[in-house]
This record gives C-alpha cells, sequence and structure tokens, in this order.
C-alpha cells in the first residue's frame, strides 16, 4: 500500500513539474500564457477581413479562444500550434464541446518550423522577440497577400497596412500584409 501510494505521488509530481516546465518553456519560447478576451479576439478578426472559407493560423493559440471565434463567428478553417501542454488540453477540450473538430485542427508543436505557406491570416500575440524572430520566417514563407495580425508587439522591419487603436487606453493591434 505504501509502495503503490509512493509511486502514485512520483507520477502526480512528475506531471506537475511537466505542466510548469512546459508554462515556463512557453514563455522562454516567444510569451507566456495570456487569453486576449473576446471582444480583442473580435477587433483583431474584424481588421484582418477575415472571410467564410479562408484558412486563419493562430501562432500560440493557448486554449484555442481565438480558432473557435473564427471558425464560429467567421467561418474560417483554423489551425493552432501551442507548445504548453496545459492549455492545449482546455482547447482540445473546448473545441470538442463546441464541435468545431471539423474546421479546427491544433498542433502540439512549436510554431518556429512549421509550413506557413497555406495561412490566408495569421494572428500573433507574442513579445518582441518572438516577432523579430517570426520577421523573416514571415517574409519567406507566406504567399503573397496573406494578412498578419498582431495584438500589441508590433514587426519592426515591417510597415504596417493599418494600426487599430481606438483610445490611448486601448492596446494596438497591427495589420501587415505579405
Ligand atoms: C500570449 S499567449 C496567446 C494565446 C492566444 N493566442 C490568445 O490570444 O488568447 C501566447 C501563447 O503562445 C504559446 N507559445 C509560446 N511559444 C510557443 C512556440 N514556440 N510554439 C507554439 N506556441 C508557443 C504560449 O504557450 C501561449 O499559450
Amino acid at each position: 500500500m505504501f509502495y503503490l501510494s509512493s509511486i502514485l505521488l512520483l507520477l502526480f509530481m512528475g506531471i506537475v513539474f511537466f505542466v510548469l516546465f512546459s508554462l515556463a518553456y512557453a514563455g522562454l519560447s516567444a510569451a507566456p500564457w495570456v487569453p486576449l478576451s473576446n471582444k480583442e479576439i473580435r477587433r483583431m478578426l474584424s481588421l484582418a477581413g477575415v472571410k467564410p472559407g479562408e484558412k486563419v493560423y493562430d501562432l500560440g493559440s493557448g486554449d484555442g479562444r481565438i480558432l473557435i471565434i473564427a471558425a464560429r463567428e467567421f467561418g474560417a478553417e483554423t489551425v493552432g500550434y501551442e507548445i504548453s501542454i496545459l492549455p492545449y488540453i482546455i482547447s482540445k477540450i473546448r473545441i470538442a464541446f463546441a464541435r468545431l473538430q471539423d474546421k479546427i485542427k491544433i498542433n502540439f508543436s512549436s510554431f518556429y518550423k512549421t509550413d506557413l505557406s497555406e495561412a490566408d491570416v495569421i494572428t500573433v500575440f507574442l513579445l518582441p522577440e518572438a516577432m523579430k524572430k517570426l520577421s523573416p520566417i514571415f517574409r519567406k514563407g507566406l504567399k503573397p497577400g496573406a494578412r498578419i495580425v498582431s495584438y500589441a508587439f508590433a514587426m519592426k522591419d515591417w510597415e504596417p497596412m493599418k494600426v487599430d487603436k481606438p483610445d490611448p487606453k486601448t492596446m494596438a493591434i497591427y495589420l501587415y500584409r505579405a
């Protein structure tokens, strides 16, 4: 009995360690998990002018909220990339509850080495260092005309098509075209 409970405790500690490690690793890789409000997500997707049938990629898809709103309200086909296990599992559950499995695909992998050539719209809410790393990847990997919407952080070496900042208290959203 003591032996079994020790094994269970070790297993539990291993899982907790893995969850905490993956949250910290994601924070260092591009940004920690900070979910956006639905209102701000709608502002991003409207600024990008997402149309039914378009492919929207969310890089660092967190709990899947951008993907769900893009699929449900804008009729998009969506793809997410997430490296942190906790938000990834939550996103899978949310998508299953919303019955949107046929419209949303989520990859448990880093977005840095992925093929983005099919994306019509890319959404990002990532730290400036990650935007710097993604800039050449977007230049090489996106099809002409693809749009990028970035919440709060600009891509310094790109000229935005539009910047949405309705008032001084609201975060800016940047729209770029490849
Ligand atoms: C600021 S949150 C944005 C979450 C979501 N897009 C939203 O707006 O609600 C950034 C997300 O990127 C994830 N992330 C960080 N580095 C990543 C990487 N290299 N590949 C995939 N996801 C990553 C984090 O785990 C986190 O969930």
